[in-house]
């Protein structure tokens, strides 16, 4: 097995085969849509064609950034939210050694990440962290202005100002933005910074194979060559109109389920290096399906972890549920059990047998336990951890989101509902332009006693 795969059948309980076919022309049509930027939000389609498009020269300015950030610092803060974070941040963390923050320095910098929330001590601590560290710094905000990086990156270039001198910061800072607008530019220019850009069809959310993802991935020491021809191999396979195309039987099968009530899909991984990539799957369909009182809630899980603690709900809480279970084939390393001449924890049956084994049959015994209390399985296979696979995975994902956007009948490429609580924090916070606001705000504040 060179690629990812999927397997439908474990929903057959609640929509069987003919059931899936009988939805294969409209998601033929909504992968047309997409394809041919005939839908709604067309103009936020510059990623289907990344993988494939995206000049080799771009990829080597990438890599020569990478390459200067990896032989000047010891600590590479990225600095982003939403789509301009959970990209790197996924696929960083399914590519990394699970203790390598502990782990003496390679003589590479370590990545760790910055405004992605607003927590005070975080900020404090980072800082600290990086007080006597050689650090650079990737800010990335498409629209120049989101307040989490903002604060974060106004904080940390006065630190990196004060320690190198302000002549030497340029060469340790690169932007990543809009090519001509919003603050993030306006300073970039000023400052005369490295630049990479987000073009204006690409969605933060479906950004992670242009310089927004590339530049962390490749500070990180991971081969972002490889990860775009993963991704290559899988525009093509998902540009098929028929049932072999992976991301189409995806996107149909999670719709399928939907119109048969299933309203919660839950991203399960049985390898905690995958977690984020189930923080970046979140928002990739969150932001793309939640719209016009419509949308399946996109949730997910670490298993085995939390088998003890949201085991029970999905064996046998409110039947609304449907899984989507990450499977990896294979893992870098063995480890068997151990026997042991007491036997005391009654563990000998399992010795000599690999970890891994175990942990298969937990997922497998897993799977058939939900099946049979009610919960549908979609099986996402991936044949190892590597650059090439989560680059396959990333693109069918995404892909998946357009057709299934058009399938659930939104537009998947905007986001309005994410600015409501910006107008809330902005006049609770009397931002100047915010007069009016700040008074009807004060006003329902002080009616509620
Ligand atoms: O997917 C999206 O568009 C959002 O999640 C954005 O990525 C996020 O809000 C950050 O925006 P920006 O890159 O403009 O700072």
């Amino acid at each position: 097995m060179n690629k990812i795969d999927i397997n439908v059948s474990a929903v057959y309980k609640t929509v069987d085969a003919d059931g899936l076919k009988a939805l294969v022309p409209e998601a033929i049509k909504a992968l047309d849509t997409v394809d041919t930027a005939t839908g709604a939000g067309n103009d936020f389609l510059g990623w289907v064609n990344l993988p494939a498009a995206t000049p080799a020269s771009l990829i080597e300015d990438i890599e020569a950034t990478a390459a200067r950030l990896r032989e000047t610092c010891e600590y590479v803060v990225c600095i982003g939210i939403g789509g301009s974070y959970l990209g790197a941040k996924a696929v960083i963390e399914a590519l990394s050694d699970s203790f390598v923050a502990y782990r003496p320095s390679n003589g590479h910098p370590k990545v760790v990440f910055a405004g992605q929330n607003i927590g005070e001590d975080y900020m404090f601590e980072l800082m600290d962290l990086l007080a006597d560290k050689k650090f650079g710094i990737i800010v990335i905000s498409k629209s120049g202005t989101t307040t989490e990086p903002a604060i974060a990156f106004r904080l940390l270039k006065e630190q990196l100002e004060r320690k190198e001198g302000k002549e030497k910061v340029s060469q340790l800072i690169v932007a990543i933005t809009d090519a001509k607008k919003g603050a993030l530019r306006q300073l970039a220019t000023e400052e005369g910074y490295k630049t990479f850009v987000i073009d204006d069809n690409v969605g933060g959310r479906f950004s992670v194979l242009s310089p927004v993802g590339l530049l962390p991935i490749a500070v990180a020491g991971y081969d972002i060559k490889a990860l775009m021809a993963g991704a290559a191999e899988m525009e093509k396979i998902t540009a098929q109109p028929d049932e072999n195309n992976p991301a189409l039987v995806y996107a149909l099968t999670r719709n399928a389920l939907y119109r048969a009530g299933k309203k919660i899909e839950i991203l399960a991984n049985y390898c905690p290096k995958l977690h984020y990539f189930g923080e970046w799957w979140k928002q990739l369909y969150g932001e793309s399906e939640g719209k016009d009182g419509k949308g399946i809630f996109p949730t997910s899980v670490d298993f085995t972890t939390d088998l003890h603690s949201m085991g029970q709900w999905i064996q046998e809480g409110e039947r609304t549920v449907f899984e989507t279970v990450l499977t990896l084939q294979q893992q870098d390393h063995e480890v068997l059990v151990p026997t042991d001449n007491a036997n005391l924890d009654g563990l000998n049956f399992l010795a000599g047998k690999r970890i891994d084994q175990v942990n298969k049959m937990a997922e497998l015994g897993t799977r058939i336990a939900h099946v049979d209390g009610g919960v549908p399985n979609i099986v996402v296979s991936i044949p190892a951890l590597r650059e090439q696979y989560i680059g396959q995975l990333i693109y069918f994902f995404e892909k998946a989101c357009g057709i299934s956007g058009y399938l659930l009948g939104v537009n998947p490429f905007n986001q309005p509902g994410v600015e409501a609580y910006k107008k809330n924090m902005f006049a609770l916070l009397e931002k100047p332009g915010y007069e009016k606001e700040t008074a009807a705000m004060k006003a329902r504040l002080a009616d509620q006693g």
